[in-house]
């Protein structure tokens, strides 16, 4: 399978080429999800490998092994991506636990009469924009911006790779009115009630935990024992792919990063945007911890 060269766009929409191809995106989109698998789903930097630590404890009841001993990436395939099929082949016994960027538009046909039970993850679109320009720094994959100005403004405009934020977001959101099978659960739930999430999660997942066993996930999957572990931390990757002497995946964890981050014009441009593209949504952001 040929990788995707730096500028081939699938439907529209830049893909990293290093672990996509057109035929692992168009495979993606054919794919049959069973009833018992899990998918979780996510625009990139909104807490995708914290849902997917979360998911492994839980299905685990709290027993940290398979956390710390298979890489996160194998244990939740990105179905879009180029070792997909390989990764899920060795997947061992149900529930498959898949993870996903896709856009709706392009996974929701895929989807339609399934139960697979699919958990949507979003965060607050400017500590998305932070982490994702550092997270293009440490990525060899990914383009290069030279100023934090020049990617906020690709973006907005929706023409990084894996597309538009906003699009995404509303999109697979508005599912959650008739789609029973997908719970919506934002990164600042999960920073701000940890404890309550998972058992939220947990219940979703029809796989009630004893407290022991919630406090067991919640130890395991906090900030810094995720950062420490190197399943979840990525300095398993070569550095010609993920160099970390740029930075670090666990990077700052935190709500409200952004401020640290953006001038007061970035801010208001930012503003504006949102403003103008999310009109008719209802949907509320935690911008900062209170
Ligand atoms: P920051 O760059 O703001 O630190 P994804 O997995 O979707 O790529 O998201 C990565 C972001 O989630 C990074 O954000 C990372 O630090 C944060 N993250 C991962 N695990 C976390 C945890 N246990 N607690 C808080 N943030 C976490």
């Amino acid at each position: 399978m040929a990788k995707l060269t730096a500028k081939e766009l699938f439907h529209g929409i830049l893909f990293p080429g290093h672990l996509h191809s057109q035929d692992s995106l168009r495979l993606a989109l054919k794919f049959q999800f069973r009833d018992t698998d899990i998918l979780i789903v996510s625009y990139p930097k909104s807490g995708t490998t914290w849902m997917q630590e979360i998911v492994t404890l839980i299905s685990s009841r709290g027993d940290p092994h398979l956390s710390q001993t298979v890489p996160n990436y194998a244990r939740a395939p990105w179905l879009e991506q180029y070792y997909f099929t390989e990764l899920l082949e060795a997947l061992s016994s149900a529930p498959r636990v898949m993870t996903t960027h896709l856009p709706h538009h392009l996974l929701g046909p895929t989807l339609q009469g399934s139960n697979a039970k699919i958990i949507y993850v979003s965060r607050n679109p400017k500590d998305v924009a932070v982490s994702y320009y550092y997270f293009h720094k440490m990525a060899a994959f990914l383009p290069k911006f030279s100023t934090f100005s020049e990617f906020l403004h690709r973006f907005l405009d929706g023409t990084v790779c894996y597309g538009s934020w906003f699009d995404h977001v509303k999109d697979w959101t508005s599912q959650t009115a008739t789609m029973s099978n997908l719970l919506h659960i934002t990164y600042e739930e999960m920073s701000l009630d940890l404890r309550g999430t998972i058992k939220r999660i947990s219940s979703f997942l029809q796989c009630p935990l004893v407290e022991d066993e919630v406090t067991s996930c919640v130890k395991h999957c906090s900030f810094s024992s995720m950062k420490d572990n190197t399943m979840v931390n990525y300095t398993l990757i070569a550095a010609e792919i993920m160099d970390h002497s740029k930075g670090s995946f666990m990077r700052n964890g935190k709500i409200g990063d952004w401020k640290n981050q953006f001038t007061q014009e970035q801010n208001q441009y930012f503003n504006s945007i949102f403003e103008s593209k999310m009109e008719n949504c209802t949907l509320e952001f935690v911008w900062e911890e209170q």
